[in-house]
């Protein structure tokens, strides 16, 4: 294995030892079967190639200070599988195979879990696509389900650090009564552009307002949106956003440190009155955001001392890395 600078680490592909994989054919799922390559061979008429039959998931492996790994929360990456599968006409995967799956991919790359002093973790990718052939639009008659794994540092390269957001009304992640919440590779092949725009005008992300109104707010696309003012942590209730986990996890934690909750609406306006705001996902994990820029009306929403996380948000970061690292008693019974 080569050498890997642990702390240097950023969100980007690493070849590790093996992955696994699991065969749907003739209506049933085989047994795991593990690889040593990186390549799979596909039918070139295979659906999830040309119609985006195909969902995915991320969750994270992490050393504690005992040497021991524990994965977050991984009945809950199983379960908004089936739910993805559910919504594009895909077989659910067992969640107990889901599990074996993961459980056995880290177990054979283990020695690619990040040292507990790097801060970095084994992110898990499973994903699930249509392979068999179609040239009508419907859904294949095979699947194929693979979890591969690789160390990974912050997807934002400021990882604790604030970063800034950008409102851009002209392009749309979802549709309202569309796929915006399945974790279906569409979602994110249609965030690519403004993604790209954003990060060339300086921004890390782009937040999102809702497709049909533009009047609230959704997500970024790559993580959930939060908010916190009067000692309450607001985050979006919307048709249209991925339903994380870490956002979920977050909402509890923000409740156990004496915050209220709220999952409603949030109305564009509300931008101006947050004391706190970042973004949250498995990849993200929280990243602190300092700045809003609503680029068609050219105007600013700022937060904090544009250095560092602001209070609540360092509070709920070190609760939930504490609680995935073994620092704390798992009381929720997230970590296995
Ligand atoms: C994750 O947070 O695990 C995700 O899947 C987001 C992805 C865009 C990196």
């Amino acid at each position: 294995m080569e050498n890997i600078e642990w702390q240097n680490l950023g969100f980007g592909y690493r070849k590790t030892d093996y992955n696994i994989r699991c065969y749907y054919r003739n209506g049933e799922w085989g047994e795991l079967e593990t690889s040593s390559s990186d390549i799979i061979n596909l039918h070139m008429a295979a659906t999830a190639l040309h119609y985006g039959q195909e969902a995915f998931e991320g969750l994270k492996a992490f050393k504690g200070k005992d040497g021991k790994i524990r994965v977050f929360r991984m009945d809950e990456n199983a379960k908004r599988l089936q739910n993805s599968c559910d919504g594009i006409l895909m077989p659910q995967l067992p969640v107990e195979k889901f599990m074996e799956a993961v459980r056995m991919a880290i177990k054979m790359n283990k020695h690619f879990v990040p040292p507990y002093e790097s801060g970095a973790a084994l992110y898990i990718r499973p994903l699930l696509i249509g392979t068999g052939p179609q040239i009508g639009v419907k859904a294949a008659d095979e699947f194929l389900f693979i979890v591969f794994v690789m160390p990974v540092g912050p997807y934002f390269p400021e990882g604790f650090k604030p970063t800034d957001l950008v409102i851009i009304r002209g392009q749309d992640r979802a549709a309202p009564q569309g796929t915006g919440k399945y974790k279906v590779g569409g979602n994110y092949a249609a965030s690519m552009g403004a993604g790209k725009l954003a990060k060339k005008k300086g921004f890390s992300a782009v937040l999102y307002l809702d497709s049909k109104e533009k009047k609230y707010i959704d997500e970024c696309g790559p993580a959930n949106f939060f908010g916190i003012k009067n000692k309450t942590y607001v985050t979006p209730l919307s048709e249209s956003i991925l339903p994380s986990i870490t956002n979920k996890s977050l909402m509890m934690l923000a409740e156990e440190l004496g915050l209220k909750v709220e999952r409603r609406k949030v109305p564009y306006e509300e931008l101006a009155t947050f004391e706190e705001v970042g973004a949250c996902g498995t990849a993200a994990v929280i990243s602190p955001v300092k700045g809003v820029y609503d680029a068609d009306n050219d105007k600013w929403f700022k937060y904090g001392d544009q250095k560092e996380a602001g209070e609540w948000s360092t509070k709920l970061y070190n609760k939930l890395r504490s609680i995935q690292y073994g620092d704390e008693p798992d009381k929720f019974k997230w970590v296995e």
